[in-house]
């Protein structure tokens, strides 16, 4: 049966850095609190009339490109992004339309924080199986004009940036594969971290005293969050390892979905392992929630970090909650 190979990542980020500083205009913050809460020192932030599929094509054709494919060649677009062009359609027929790409099938996933690694089983599902040899995977956000930056959204408004990564994934017969990926979700905790707007369960669906309410802007439990996200984490990454007989000594870099970097350091520390083998960017990029992994992986890769043969080991936990993993020999 063929295996599933990473055989190109890109990743692009807007110009625009917005700073703690620049922040501190907005709402009632400080540097101090936002650096010592979060561990983040600044986001890009979009500053022009500009679609997440825009973002997504810019980090694609580096992925594409690196996998020595034209976008012709892709046979199935899965795009994981929160904050698509439009409602409906999703933004993967955006990227199937600016790409020039034939009529090929092209979807998009809800899945907030797990969105990527939930795309990387899809995708893996499809190429074992033999229905597609090329895939693009695509992780992107733009989350900037969609959160209350005001003191009223202070405490979601500092975490949020955004970006696109993108990998293209190919049938293989080698041992450079993904091993194995690992989802879990549980509902009861949605409203621990949502944006309720628009709602099947008010009609209308949105009205100008909901938006008023600010009922449209994403709210977290930060607290129940991160008591989640530290148990999540690590079991997860114990569940890959598991799958495929590795200890965590095995491992040459932990990738995280960049949520907060107290929950990286966290993590961390219970696996019993230094920063060096974790992964952070968070520092400048913020939580760029779906688009957080693979800007991770291609940056990881861009910097040298990563070398053929390394076990790595991707994990996330987000909105649902749902959390995921994923094991890969590079
Ligand atoms: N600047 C200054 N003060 C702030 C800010 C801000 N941006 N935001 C909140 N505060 C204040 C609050 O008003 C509150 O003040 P009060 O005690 O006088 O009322 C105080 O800081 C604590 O507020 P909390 O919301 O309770 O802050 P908490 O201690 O929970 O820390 C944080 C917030 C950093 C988000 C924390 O909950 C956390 O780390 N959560 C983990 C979840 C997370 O970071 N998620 C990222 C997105 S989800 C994901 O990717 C998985």
């Amino acid at each position: 049966m063929k295996k599933t190979k990473i055989t190109g990542v890109g990743y692009y980020v807007p110009d625009n850095i917005v700073t703690n500083k620049d922040l501190e205009k907005y709402m009632d913050t400080s540097d101090d609190w936002i650096v010592e809460r979060t561990g983040i020192n600044e986001r890009r932030w979009v500053n022009e009339k500009i679609g997440t599929s825009d973002l997504a094509v810019k980090a694609s054709e580096k992925a594409i490109e690196m996998a020595g494919l034209t976008p012709k060649d892709i046979e199935l677009i899965i795009f994981a992004t929160l904050t698509s062009d439009y409602n409906f359609p999703g933004s993967a027929v955006q990227v199937q339309d600016k790409m020039g790409m034939d009529t090929i099938g092209a979807f998009d996933i809800k899945v907030a924080c797990s969105a990527f690694i939930y795309g990387l089983s899809i995708a893996d599902q499809f190429i074992k199986t033999g229905q597609v040899n090329n895939v693009l995977l695509i992780g992107a956000e733009i989350q900037s004009t969609g959160i209350d930056v005001s003191t009223r959204g202070r405490d979601m408004a500092v975490l949020f940036g955004d970006g696109a990564g993108a990998v293209v994934l190919q049938a293989t017969d080698g041992d450079s594969a993904i091993l194995s990926t690992h989802m879990h979700s549980q509902g009861k905790f949605a409203q621990y971290l949502w944006a309720e707007l628009p709602t099947s369960l008010e009609n209308p669906c949105m009205s100008h005293e909901m938006l008023d309410a600010g009922r449209q802007f994403p709210q977290m439990n930060g607290r129940e969050v991160f008591k989640n996200a530290v148990v999540r984490f690590p079991e997860v990454i114990m569940e890959a390892l598991n799958a495929n007989n590795l200890k965590v000594d095995d491992v040459d870099l932990f990738i995280p979905h960049q949520a907060n970097l107290r929950i990286t350091q966290f993590v961390a520390k219970r696996l019993g392992i230094g920063m060096d083998r974790m992964y952070s960017n968070i520092e400048r990029y913020g939580n760029t929630t779906g688009a957080s992994i693979p800007i991770a992986l291609s940056e990881a890769y861009d910097n040298g970090k990563i070398n053929d043969g390394d076990i790595l080991i991707l994990a996330a936990f987000g909105s649902g909650f749902t959390w995921a993993s994923a094991a890969i020999r590079w």
